[in-house]
């Protein structure tokens, strides 16, 4: 009886463990066909397709002239060092899900890119068109967008209100273009409340943008021909942290005596410029740099934002310069007294 049992326990056993193989396999069997239809079949054959990234497509230094449909699934798309020259809508019709593309160094114009093909990728987060040969910034882009790299082309319009619906876009790089005073008006920043980075450095502007955003941390204008920067330029701008105006114009009488009462100024860059003074500067400065000006001199007691400190003072009421850059001036050693009495926490001066 006993014996029976057994027996009848064993061959059950051994009927669920076939039957448990074979369901295993015919699964596995399924889901490798799903992963060859998937990876291989929908992998554009110009492009590669990472097995395990399958949401990103790398079809970048292939000498391409046209972008290949892209599947859905992408949300990565490098198609930087090519030679694209047209952006089509039916390369994106079912790239929906779109997060980056890379089309930096192509041969990319504004008449290559169809109308609207941007603005219908509604997730679309980075858009890089560096080096390529644009006009004018594309337009319409989507709203979805946090970054904008636009750095040389031969950019001289700008839409008016492209980036009007930008709400999101953190960095915009614009440099190295030919953006002209008359290409920037009232309305062209208008919108990028969230703007942290703005790039604007060479070009061909000689005077500060009419208006910019706010919110931006980051002002880059190097390289222009500007001269001079209106009275209460910064006043709106209560986050700005780095200021960067190397190569320009500037002059003395160019400057307001305050612009650059900005308290939350931590870097200020004014190389190769034209100044022959040091502008007044505020306590939470920590960089400045004033090198290949033409100052002559350097009155320590002067360039201090408060009256030269006594002995014992507390650190947080000190200045907070540490790096000053005076070099390629007309300024002799030895560095005077009294500026190493007001900037107690320089760690370089550069003569
Ligand atoms: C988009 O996807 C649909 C359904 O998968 C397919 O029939 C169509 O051919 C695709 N379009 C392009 C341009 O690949
Ligand atoms: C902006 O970002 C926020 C937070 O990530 C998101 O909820 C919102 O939908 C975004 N706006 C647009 C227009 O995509
Ligand atoms: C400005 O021009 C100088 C000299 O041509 C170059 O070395 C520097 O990289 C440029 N800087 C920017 C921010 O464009
Ligand atoms: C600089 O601006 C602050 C406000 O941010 C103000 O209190 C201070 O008086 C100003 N300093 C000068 C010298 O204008
Ligand atoms: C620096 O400026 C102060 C105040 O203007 C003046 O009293 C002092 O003589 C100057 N120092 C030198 C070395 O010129």
């Amino acid at each position: 009886m006993r014996q029976t049992m057994n027996v009848k326990f064993y061959s059950c056993l051994l009927v669920i463990f076939l039957t448990n193989t074979v369901w295993t396999r015919n699964i596995r069997s399924y889901y490798d066909q799903i992963d060859w239809s998937f990876y291989s079949f929908e992998c554009p054959q110009e492009c590669f397709c990472p097995r395990s990234f399958p949401n990103a497509l790398y079809c970048d230094s292939k000498e391409l002239k046209e972008i290949p449909i892209i599947p859905a699934r992408i949300w990565y798309l490098y198609l930087q060092n090519n030679l694209i020259e047209t952006i089509t809508e039916q390369s994106f019709a079912n790239a929906t899900q779109l997060k980056w593309i890379n089309l930096n160094n192509n041969k990319i114009t504004n008449n290559g890119i169809e109308k609207g093909v941007f603005a219908r990728l509604k997730s679309l987060l980075y858009l890089f068109l560096e080096d390529n040969e644009l006009e004018e910034v594309p337009a319409p882009l989507p709203a979805s967008l946090e970054q904008l790299r636009l750095a040389r082309n031969k950019i001289t319009r700008i839409p008016g209100e492209v980036f009007s619906n930008l709400e999101n876009l953190t960095v915009l790089d614009l440099h190295h273009n030919k953006l002209l005073d008359s290409t920037l008006s009232d309305v062209t920043f208008q919108g990028l409340n969230n703007l942290i980075q703005l790039n604007i450095a060479q070009n061909s502007l000689t005077k500060m943008p009419p208006i910019l955003p706010t919110n931006v941390m980051q002002l880059f204008l190097d390289n222009n021909s500007i001269e001079a920067i209106p009275d209460n330029y910064f006043n709106a701008m209560l986050k700005l942290l780095f200021l960067r105006l190397n190569n320009n114009k500037l002059t003395d009488e160019g400057l307001p005596a305050k612009i650059f009462n900005i308290s939350s100024l931590l870097d200020l860059q004014l190389s190769h410029n034209e100044l022959t003074k040091i502008p007044a500067i505020t306590t939470h400065l920590e960089h400045l740099h004033l090198d290949n000006n033409r100052i002559s001199s350097i009155n320590g007691t002067q360039i201090c934002p408060i009256p030269i400190p006594a002995e014992h003072v507390y650190q947080r009421d000190l200045p907070r310069l540490r790096y000053l850059r005076l070099d390629g001036n007309e300024i002799k050693p030895p560095i005077p007294f009294d500026l190493m009495l007001c900037f107690r926490s320089l760690q370089a001066v550069v003569i």
